[in-house]
C-alpha cells in the first residue's frame, strides 16, 4: 500500500503522515527531510547552494537514510550516518533547501531512495511530488492546503518546541517564499495530482486530519 500526502509547506503533512503511519503500521517516509539532509551537506561543505555543479559534485559522496528510531518510533534522518533530525530544520536549511531541491540530479537521486524504501512494505510519504512523480500509482493521494497565517503559526510553535528561534514575520515570509519556488518549479512542480483528494486543514486538529486519512484509506468515507 502506497499513500502519498503532497502539499505546500507547513500545510499539516508530516504530522499527520506520522500520525497515520504508526497507527497503520505503515513506514513513514519525509521526502522533504532528505531534501533538507542535501542542503544541509551544502552547508557543511561550505558550497553554495545555488551552486550546481558543486552541490552535484558531492552527490556521490553523500548518504541520505530514513530510519526509525525504535524508541520513539519515529523516522529519523541519517546524513552520512549522522543524525540531522535536528540540524536540518533551522532557519538557514529551509533557505537553502529551495535551490537544493530544484537541481535535477539532486531529485533524481533522492527519488530513486525513495522508490527503494518504498519496495519494503507499507508506506506513508509526504512531500510535494508523490503523487504526480514519485508514485503517480499510489493507492491513495492526498492534497493537504491551509491558510497561510495559519501554517505560519503552526510552523512557529513546531520551532519553538524543538528550541529553535523564530520570528512569525520571518516564518510567514519563508513560507510564502518556498511555496511561489515550489510551485513555478519546471521539474516536479508541487500541483495536486489530478486524482488526489483535497484535505484543507485550516480549521481541522491534527486528530480530525489523522482520522480523515484513516477513514479514507479504510474505505469508510
Ligand atoms: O516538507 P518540507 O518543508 O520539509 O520540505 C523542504 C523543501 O523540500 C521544500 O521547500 C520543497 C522540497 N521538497 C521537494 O521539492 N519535493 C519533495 N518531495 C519534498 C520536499
Amino acid at each position: 500500500m502506497i499513500v502519498a500526502i503532497d502539499g505546500p509547506a507547513a500545510s499539516g503533512k508530516s504530522t499527520t503522515a506520522k500520525i497515520v503511519g504508526s497507527r497503520l503500521n505503515y513506514l513513514y517516509i519525509d521526502t522533504g527531510a532528505m531534501y533538507r539532509a542535501m542542503a544541509l551537506k551544502a552547508f557543511l561543505s561550505k558550497v553554495d547552494y545555488e551552486d550546481r555543479g558543486a552541490v552535484c559534485a558531492l552527490l556521490p559522496e553523500t548518504s541520505i537514510v530514513q530510519v526509525i528510531d525504535q524508541k520513539t518510533g519515529d523516522t529519523k534522518t541519517l546524513l552520512d550516518g549522522r543524525n540531522v533530525s535536528h540540524d536540518i530544520r533551522t532557519p538557514e536549511i529551509s533557505k537553502g533547501v529551495t535551490a537544493v531541491c530544484e537541481i535535477d540530479e539532486v531529485r533524481t537521486k533522492l527519488v530513486e531512495l525513495q522508490r527503494e524504501m518504498a519496495g519494503k512494505g507499507d508506506v506513508i510519504l509526504d512531500g510535494r511530488d508523490i503523487g504526480t512523480v514519485v508514485f503517480p500509482d499510489a493507492d491513495f493521494k492526498f492534497f493537504m492546503v491551509a491558510d497561510l497565517d495559519i501554517r505560519a503559526e503552526r510552523r512557529l510553535k513546531e520551532l519553538e518546541e524543538k528550541g529553535i528561534e523564530a520570528d512569525i514575520t520571518e516564518v510567514r515570509k519563508d513560507i510564502e517564499r518556498r511555496d511561489i519556488r515550489d510551485s513555478s518549479r519546471s521539474n516536479s512542480p508541487l500541483k495536486p495530482a489530478s486524482d488526489s483528494i483535497l484535505v484543507d486543514t485550516s480549521v481541522m486538529s491534527i486528530e480530525e486530519q489523522a482520522e480523515f486519512i484513516i477513514s479514507r484509506i479504510k474505505g469508510l468515507k
